[in-house]
């Protein structure tokens, strides 16, 4: 039996005989010749047929075969520089599975509304293939990051009893008897298991009702977000940093040619070095007041246009602190210095993806946390678990949590966060 070969390793096999099971991605013909291009999912190798050279019925089966025919080739690979990839091969044998004809992606200019409709299909081609490979990196990369410097993994619930990141904007279940909510944020568990476990993380899916048809927004994305007992807000600052730079870097080293398909400029992504520029939000409002495109408000949150602003003076992204409490979650401390403000960060990517990253040293304090929860009007009694967190050995702490998706439209330079879900959830779309 010839060696089964995937098209990610053919540079192991240069000069020996392999099979490749795959796609038809693209094939052209003239007279006694076939050029298939065999997408097998880890990548596209030309496989050359000459009529002389394999067996007929095989020929013209594979002359028969339209896009996304599914087939088996056997043939000698050959390190080609003019061929895409660096490698051809020259095809002796194989077997069509399934001739298809009439597969609804063709190469030529789908509309995003299509493309999104025919998603199961649709991650078949080049751009969603290499966007969602880059993302696979991007996990890597993160899991790694938090490994080497003994963050725990501990995952957060889905089903929750109540909210984290404000009410506006909750699913609400069914739960037997009862409501429950799917999960805004893991955090309030992984400060919990902060003070188990010392350093900590959690990465799962998390969902909001956002109503909002944004270039920016999901109802459901991943988050990962890490949490450190004994930490301050420049602790979480250092490891935001620390962790996007490894991120960025892993992309670089292995995916080149993904990056090469989406076309990303890289030298924007060599860029993303320590140290981030860091200001506070009363310096980045001076910025926006002084700026004639900006709507800014003192005392308002950053709109999308303002985060474009700011981001867009910078070739790094660009953490912004001390926002005033009033446009912030409970949880997070308020500054001494000034309290009318939060010990908070958002983290902006630049190119215009906005805020990748929203992070805070949380309130350690019994009391300065039930008069929040009552300001905010939650309901204390689900609270209580997370209380005891200071009633019993609290402790300065704090993380952040960085959204999968928004990061990987960054990274890899995309229009929409959609495209960096393999399955996105949008306000008018749950299919397929
Ligand atoms: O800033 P957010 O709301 O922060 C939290 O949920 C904190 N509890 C995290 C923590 O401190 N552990 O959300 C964090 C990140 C945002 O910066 C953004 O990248 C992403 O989650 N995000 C979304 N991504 C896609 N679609 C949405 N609707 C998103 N909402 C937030
Ligand atoms: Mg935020």
């Amino acid at each position: 039996m010839t060696t089964i070969a995937s098209v990610q390793h053919l540079s192991r096999f240069v000069d020996q005989d392999v099979r490749l099971r795959g796609w038809i991605y693209h094939k052209s013909s003239k007279g006694k010749l076939h050029f298939v291009q065999l997408r097998d999912g880890t990548g596209i190798a030309q496989c050359v047929l000459f009529q002389k050279d394999v067996p007929e019925a095989l020929f013209e089966a594979v002359g028969r075969a339209g896009q996304e025919s599914s087939l088996e080739l056997v043939g000698r690979v050959k390190a080609d520089a003019r061929a895409p990839g660096g490698y051809e091969i020259s095809v002796n044998d194989g077997v069509v599975h399934q001739a298809v004809d009439g597969y609804p992606i063709s190469p030529k200019e789908h509309g995003p509304d299509f493309l999104l409709s025919q998603r199961h299909l649709w991650l078949r081609s080049k751009r969603p293939w290499a966007t969602l490979r880059v993302r696979d990196a991007v996990i890597t990369a993160l899991r790694q990051f938090f490994d080497s410097r003994d963050f725990l993994l501990v995952d957060s619930p889905v089903f929750t009893p109540s909210a984290c990141e404000g009410t506006s904007n909750l699913f609400e279940v069914e739960y037997f008897e009862r409501k429950a909510y799917l999960t805004q944020s893991g955090q309030l568990y992984a400060e919990a298991a902060a003070m188990a476990f010392g350093n900590v993380y959690c990465f799962g899916p998390t969902f909001r009702a956002e109503k909002s048809k944004t270039r920016r927004h999901l109802t459901e994305f991943w988050m990962l977000e890490p949490e450190m007992a004994y930490a301050t807000l420049d602790d979480v600052l250092d490891l935001a940093e620390d962790m996007l730079c490894h991120v960025v870097q892993e992309v670089l080293r292995r995916r080149r040619p993904e990056l090469e398909i989406l076309e990303r400029d890289t030298a924007k992504l060599e860029a993303i070095q320590k140290p981030f520029p860091r200001m506070t939000y009363d310096q980045a409002a001076e910025i926006l007041k002084n700026h004639p495109d900006s709507t800014f408000r003192y005392g308002d949150d950053f709109g999308a246009p303002d985060e474009t602003i700011l981001s867009n003076m910078h070739d790094r992204p660009v953490m912004i602190t001390r926002y005033p409490k009033d446009v912030k979650a409970f949880y997070m401390k308020r500054d001494p210095e000034d309290p009318t403000k939060a010990l908070c960060v958002d983290v902006l990517a630049p190119e215009g993806v906005g805020e990748i990253i929203g992070g805070s040293q949380r309130e350690d304090d019994l009391d300065a946390l039930l008069t929040r929860i009552k300001e905010h009007e939650l309901p204390q009694e689900f609270f209580e678990w997370f209380l005891d967190l200071r009633r019993y050995g609290t402790v300065p702490h704090g993380g952040f949590g960085l959204g999968l998706e928004r990061t990987v439209a960054w990274i890899c330079g995309l229009e929409h966060v959609r495209e960096a879900s393999p399955w996105p959830r949008l306000m008018y779309r749950i299919e397929p």
